[in-house]
């Protein structure tokens, strides 16, 4: 790329928008050039506006930005979306109406019908949507989702699957305290001990996962006829999202059927080598002890989802388990990739 596209972030100052600051530091084609945050932050430098909660100091090229209001006028085109959830709805939707292409980490547009909620491995023919959405809204911009953290580490060790027939699906999470954002859960609820409530969120696995691994049908998404049942968990993990998930399938198969589609599995990402796509996106570790979050969580940059222990399950038809870094691949990392694709696809032309 001659030219680096500018980007900012909506949400720049709060936890998810220091994921993007950090991610985005010396990306190939996106220059940070914008942040924008609340009233309380919002004419103020970077480094006085966001108390920074990642390694290191604030990174020095985004220090000294004046912070602006979540107001289009100012902006670059392509804005990250990391406000919080309260105020995500009138911001995203003020940014698209006035021609801004928001790649969005909140959950407030994801389930709308003409939202695409991608995951660019998986649904990449999802961006169909966007000028069903932009007919339907009378908007010269677009808003794109990416799922929630739990969500993308369990539809990535499906995918590979999905040629089986997917038909049921129990997913069971451990689920890092990263997730929770700053300050999150109280350390006294949360150390040496398990938390099995997480609100909202087996509901959002639920149906995200239902949307995702759907299929375009006309101009829009069928959700995929499977059952899902999920059961989320606090667990005393820093980064890394743990889901144990048993499957049905409606194709007979043998576990190194199982074995060969994870090992197998590539999609348009990595055809197009898009910047921030990990070489093979789903990696199947054989040793029986792994995938474990404190080993496995940084590599491939925290963008590929760690599969292992597939076996027979009893009551469904295979288990095993996923991993995957819930702030990377779960937020910043993979609203990025998504950004990619769409600059491969020519949206951001
Ligand atoms: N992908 C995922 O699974 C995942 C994971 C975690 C979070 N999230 C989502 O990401 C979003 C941010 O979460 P977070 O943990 O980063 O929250 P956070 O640390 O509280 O940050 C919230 C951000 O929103 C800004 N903001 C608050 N009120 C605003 C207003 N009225 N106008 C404009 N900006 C405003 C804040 O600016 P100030 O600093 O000026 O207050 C801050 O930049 C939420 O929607 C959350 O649901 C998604």
């Amino acid at each position: 790329m001659e030219r680096k596209i500018q980007v900012g972030i909506l949400g720049g100052t709060g936890m998810v928008g220091q994921h993007f600051v950090k991610f985005l530091q010396n990306h190939p084609w996106f220059e940070l050039t914008w942040l924008g945050a609340s009233d309380r932050s919002a004419g103020k430098k970077y480094r006085e506006a966001a108390q920074w909660h990642l390694g290191g100091e604030t990174p020095a090229s985004v220090a000294d930005i004046v912070v602006d209001e979540c107001k289009p006028g100012n902006a670059p085109k392509l804005v990250f979306s990391a406000t919080d959830a309260s105020v995500a709805t009138e911001i995203e939707q003020a940014f698209a109406k006035a021609g801004h292409v928001v790649v969005s980490n909140s959950r407030n547009h994801r389930m709308e019908l003409d939202v695409p909620l991608l995951v660019p491995e998986i649904n990449p023919d999802h961006l169909k949507l966007v000028p069903v959405q932009q007919r339907n809204r009378g908007w010269k911009g677009i808003i794109v989702t990416n799922p929630n953290c739990s969500t993308v580490v369990l539809t990535m060790g499906l995918a590979p699957l999905k040629p089986f027939g997917i038909t049921k699906v129990i997913a069971t999470t451990m689920q890092a305290i990263s997730g929770a954002g700053y300050p999150g859960v109280p350390s006294m609820d949360i150390l040496g001990n398990v938390i099995p409530y997480i609100g909202g969120e087996e509901e959002k696995m639920e149906q995200e996962t239902q949307k995702i691994l759907g299929d375009m049908h006309g101009e829009r998404v069928r959700d995929l006829a499977a059952a899902v049942s999920a059961h989320c968990n606090r667990v005393p993990v820093v980064d890394g999202h743990t889901v144990t998930v048993s499957v049905a399938l409606s194709t007979a198969l043998a576990e190194a059927d199982l074995l060969r589609a994870f090992e197998l599995y590539t999609s348009v990402p990595q055809e197009r080598k898009l910047p921030s796509a990990p070489p093979a996106p789903v990696i199947y570790m054989a040793q029986s002890n792994r995938p474990q979050p404190r080993k496995d969580v940084e590599r491939e940059h925290g963008m590929a989802v760690f599969v292992g222990r597939v076996r027979p399950c009893p009551v469904l038809d295979f288990k095993f388990v996923a991993m995957g870094h819930n702030t990377v691949r779960g937020a910043a990392g993979a609203a990025v990739l998504n950004a990619e694709l769409m600059v491969s696809e020519g949206l951001l032309a």
